[in-house]
């Protein structure tokens, strides 16, 4: 068995790795000249690893020509949802040509591949209150130039599964971290700043953004089994919830953190943190998953943050 994973250096696709290595599968990864190699590092003599980029149609063709895999997990993106109104033709450019230029190479070398597509809940974006837990059923009503982007993705695994037969599978992965998780998510840097303050380097003050937010977290090591599952379960063509089925609000997961703290730490709103709209609530309902691979999450969230506070420990 062969796997492909794009995006395989960072924060999702190490954890992929790791997992399909695991389970004694033939591991090929997409790294640009830019990636930073820090998190496969400790695998890099087990992975084939393939400079390609993503946008460009004839690099796609060439990776899948020679990789020839039996499953691609496509989690290469520009995902971090601030950026995408900074930069929206880039995110929405970025994300969606990386998903064609896959989608046609399969085709094109009429590969027998199974593919996920690693979207996500910000599709849901403004979400009523009587529509929690969110089932995929809900509208998609995105909030950012990431969330359409995502939106497109998706709609594309369906097209191209209606349009040609391709074996894609849709993932809908609500909020997930873990340790090696961006510092530019929230729980990530939260964490770094705890962290940081304890050893002296910051002061002891800890900026924030919208902490009315609610989010559905599941721990990453959970998430790269159920994109596993999904491959080997899931129905092509078809969208799938990945969530945890309880949300908290972004001050309870901050509480969380300080209490795993000795220090004595201020917290502070730092304005350039708010986003012209936020997601306030993201509650998923993960049944419909559930019962087609047997999948559910087991790392609790208490577990997963200690592993992240005490992985920034490590690092800074
Ligand atoms: N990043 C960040 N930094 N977010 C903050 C902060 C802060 O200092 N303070 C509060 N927040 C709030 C954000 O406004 C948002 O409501 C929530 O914390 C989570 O922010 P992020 O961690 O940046 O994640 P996200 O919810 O926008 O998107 C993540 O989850 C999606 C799935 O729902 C990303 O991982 C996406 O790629 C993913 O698709």
């Amino acid at each position: 068995m062969k796997a492909l994973v794009t995006g395989i250096s960072g924060f999702v696709g190490s954890h992929m790795a790791e997992y399909l290595l695991g389970n004694n599968v033939e591991v090929f990864g997409t790294t640009r000249h830019r990636s930073r190699m820090d998190h496969i590092r400790h695998l890099t003599k087990d992975l084939n690893l393939v400079e390609c980029e993503l946008r460009d149609p004839f690099s796609v063709e060439n990776l899948i020509k020679s990789a020839k895999p039996d499953l691609i997990f496509h989690l290469a993106a520009q995902s971090f949802v601030p950026t995408s109104w900074n930069s929206p033709m880039d995110t929405i450019s970025n994300n969606i040509s990386g998903q064609i230029n896959i989608f046609e190479a399969v085709r094109k070398l009429d590969l027998d591949c199974k593919i996920q597509v690693a979207c996500s809940s910000e599709e849901y974006g403004h979400v009523e209150p009587h529509e929690v837990p969110i089932k995929e059923t809900n509208p998609l009503r995105p909030l950012s130039p990431y969330a359409v982007s995502k939106v497109a993705q998706d709609y594309l695994g369906y097209q191209y599964h209606q349009s040609y037969g391709l074996h894609a599978v849709i993932t809908r992965t609500f909020n997930h971290t873990g340790p090696r998780r961006g510092e530019n998510f929230v729980t990530s840097n939260f964490s770094k700043q705890i962290a940081q303050i304890e050893k002296g380097l910051q002061p002891p003050v800890l900026y924030v953004g919208n902490l009315s937010a609610k989010r559905d977290f599941t721990d990453v090591r959970d998430v790269v089994k159920a994109y596993w599952l999904a491959l080997e379960k899931g129905e092509p063509g078809v969208s799938y919830n990945i969530a945890s089925g309880f949300c908290v609000t972004i001050k309870e997961m901050l509480d969380l953190l300080l209490s795993y703290s000795q220090v004595e730490i201020e917290v502070k709103t730092d304005p350039s943190r708010l986003r012209p709209s936020d997601v306030e609530i993201l509650l998923g309902d993960y049944q419909k998953f559930h019962q087609q691979t047997g999948w559910k999450p087991e790392i609790p969230f208490e577990q997963t943050m200690e592993d992240l506070l005490n992985y920034w420990r490590a690092r800074v």
